[in-house]
């Protein structure tokens, strides 16, 4: 009897234990999976904030879409990908655009920017006031100062009247050498002589480089806080003739009110601006015209 009763309670106990063991089981499994539904959930939210929330928020803001698109993601990329967004976008070329056909070049990068990455070139936009105004000067010989990855460069050579010549100055090597593959790739590389080093340096040596007489066109497209200075450079060296145009980028966005003030008042010049968006972006940003008046 003692002994019917002691298994009867051990029974009991094992019983108890199991249903425990089933309990804390059962407890684990839900918090694995509230644990995968808040990673599932949270890596969901980051990506759509990554890819069209702060995107749609910092677009009409030069200066949000430049710190997230500039700073933030390119170099969250570069970190991710072990490469550089301008390594990034020579892939892109070299996939999706047809060698020696510089239009498809141009698509392909514009395409990458609006639907990859964001880059500091022109971009469509004024890439096409910048067509425009190439078309009317017609230039024999032009000059671009900042050639990054090669977008506008390929843009204004694409549009240069045979036996014409542009020089295009880059001072950062690793964006000169994916610069120097886009030109090659669209096909353009015997009309674009791409220099090499600061602006600064090399203004005062393009006549003897380069044996150029005057610039009949200039794409001003560098760092903004040489924009006047290297304006000022090309006049104290002689390398403007009465009609050149001066055309310069991101007068707005980041901006160059130090040269705006000077080519807007001084008689030398004859400016006026072209209203436009900072590039894939809806925030303001131009381009300025200027002929030199002599
Ligand atoms: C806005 S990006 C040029 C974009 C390019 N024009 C396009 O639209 O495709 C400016 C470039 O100028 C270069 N740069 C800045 N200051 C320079 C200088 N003083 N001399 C030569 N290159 C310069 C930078 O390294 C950068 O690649």
């Amino acid at each position: 009897m003692v002994n019917e009763k002691r298994k009867e309670r051990d029974r009991e106990r094992e019983k108890g234990a199991e249903e425990k063991d089933l309990k804390t089981a059962a407890t684990k499994s839900r918090m694995w999976q509230d644990f995968l539904w808040v990673c599932v959930g949270g890596a969901a939210v980051l990506y759509a904030l990554y890819s069209w929330l702060i995107p749609a928020a910092v677009q009409y803001n030069g200066w949000w879409a430049l710190l997230w698109h500039d700073l933030i993601v390119e170099r969250m990329l570069d970190a991710l990908m072990g490469s550089t967004r301008p390594q990034r976008l020579l892939r892109a070329v070299q996939k999706n655009s047809t060698r020696g056909d510089p239009q498809s070049v141009i698509s392909a990068i514009d395409h990458f920017c609006r639907h990859k990455e964001w880059a500091m070139n022109v971009g469509d936009e004024k890439g096409s006031i910048l067509d425009g105004v190439v078309s009317e000067v017609n230039p024999s010989t032009a000059l671009e100062l900042g050639t990054y990855c090669g977008y506008s460069t390929v843009r204004i050579a694409r549009l240069l009247p045979p036996g014409s010549q542009l020089i295009t100055l880059e001072f950062n090597p690793a964006y000169a050498a994916v610069a120097k593959q886009v030109i090659a790739w669209a096909g353009l590389q015997d009309k674009v002589q791409l220099v090499e080093g600061p602006s600064g340096d090399l203004i005062p040596q393009m006549k003897e480089l380069f044996g150029v007489k005057s610039f009949d066109l200039v794409f001003i497209d560098h760092w903004k806080d040489r924009y006047l200075a290297d304006a000022q450079l090309l006049e104290e060296c002689g390398l403007l003739r009465k009609g050149s145009v001066l055309l310069a980028d991101n007068v707005i966005c980041p901006g160059t009110p130090e040269y705006l003030e000077y080519v807007r008042n001084s008689p030398r010049y004859e400016s006026r601006y072209f209203k436009s968006h900072l590039e894939y972006t809806q925030a303001e940003d131009g381009l300025e015209k200027s002929v030199f008046l002599g």
